[in-house]
């Protein structure tokens, strides 16, 4: 019995993990284990042996199943201080760099113009890039053959062999969407248009995809004074300071009388500062919606008249980032964006300033 109990207590307390400590309950207090078939062997032996037999079995299964309990939990700790010790953290490590994105001077530009154009009442109406000829040139006062047509560089899409349908373009400009707009909403109306428009162009300052906004005020009463206000407003509110605005006389099909419109600037050193100096920078084509467009729209001009605009959106992008090449929009990797700080939307208001 003393054998048996050396054997045992010696071989748990060398047990490496806990298979081996199970294996070990198993041969000795299991049911076909050394005490338990000793324990069955009780029956044979006389009164007298089994009386001190039994209770020393007994203990000796109590002796070895607490030490098979006391060596569980060891082998516990110690697995657990050994996972503590593997898996430490070192939490004064440095946190890796994580790549951040920002908004696109664009698209934050855009916002800019519809919340500013929003606080004076105008509500954003959009309409497709894909568009027929009818509402990017007809509508809009430029016939076939007219020289405005050619001058857009326009995009043709593409018609199936024998289908003989006029080609869509990619709409030249926004200017379609005045029409769209009133058709859908008749008169009196104040919407702006902010949209990709497209040219065959490519230089400094020209892309085949680039953004407009259009304005269309209709009313009873509305004038060209009313237009200069709404610009002189808006720049003001965009680029944060009272920005004069001159108005050129000008050509085109859907407006008359038409105006250019310059802003005020100084240039000092090849930089442009808008809303001080001398100097003027072209940023947009207007004028009175002429009867013609009013009518393709199904406004009748003997009763309503009104004002539109179109201004580039990428164009006052680079005007106030100071952003030199318009390609850079639209060709380079995000890391130009960090170099002029876009990070978050900041979006000045009328009401609050900038
Ligand atoms: N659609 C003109 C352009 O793209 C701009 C414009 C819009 C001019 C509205 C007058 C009125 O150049």
């Amino acid at each position: 019995m003393d054998d048996l109990k050396q054997k045992y207590l010696s071989a748990i307390a060398d047990a490496s993990d806990e298979g081996a400590l199970e294996e070990l309950r198993l041969q000795a207090v299991g049911k076909k284990g050394e005490v338990s078939l000793k324990m069955r062997e009780l029956g044979k032996m006389t009164p007298e042996e089994r009386q001190t037999a039994g209770p020393a079995l007994n203990a000796l299964k109590d002796e070895i199943n607490s030490a098979l309990a006391a060596k569980k939990v060891a082998l516990e700790d110690a697995a657990l201080d050994a996972r503590l010790r593997e898996e430490w953290l070192d939490v004064t490590l440095p946190v890796r760099p994580q790549r951040q994105g920002s908004i696109h001077p664009v698209s934050q530009v855009w916002e800019e113009c519809t919340t500013i154009f929003g606080d004076m009442g105008f509500a954003v109406a959009e309409g497709p890039q894909v568009e027929t000829t009818w509402y990017n040139f007809d509508a809009l006062n430029i016939p076939d053959h007219h020289p405005a047509r050619a001058e857009m560089d326009t995009f043709y899409m593409h018609r199936a062999e024998g289908d003989e349908r006029p080609q869509n373009v990619l709409r030249t400009h926004t200017s379609p969407v005045q029409i769209r707009s009133m058709q859908a909403q008749g008169a009196p109306i104040r919407t702006i248009s902010p949209g990709r428009v497209y040219r065959a162009d490519y230089d400094q300052t020209h892309t085949p995809m680039f953004h407009q906004v259009e304005g269309l005020a209709i009313d009873k009463d509305i004038s060209m004074a009313n237009l200069k206000w709404v610009l002189e407003e808006f720049f003001s509110a965009y680029f944060g300071t009272k920005v004069k605005t001159r108005f050129r006389a000008s050509h085109f099909p859907f407006t008359e009388p038409s105006a250019e419109v310059d802003i005020q600037c100084s240039w000092e050193n090849g930089t442009v500062k808008v809303g001080e100096g001398d100097g003027w920078l072209e940023v947009l084509g207007s004028g009175m919606v002429h009867p013609h467009v009013l009518k393709a729209g199904g406004v009748d001009p003997a009763e309503w008249q009104g004002f539109a605009f179109g201004m580039g959106i990428d164009r006052i992008a680079m005007l106030k980032y100071g952003i030199p090449d318009l390609r850079a929009f639209f060709d380079s990797d995000l890391r130009w964006l960090r170099h002029y700080g876009f990070a978050s939307l900041q979006v000045p208001t009328l009401r609050g300033g900038i």
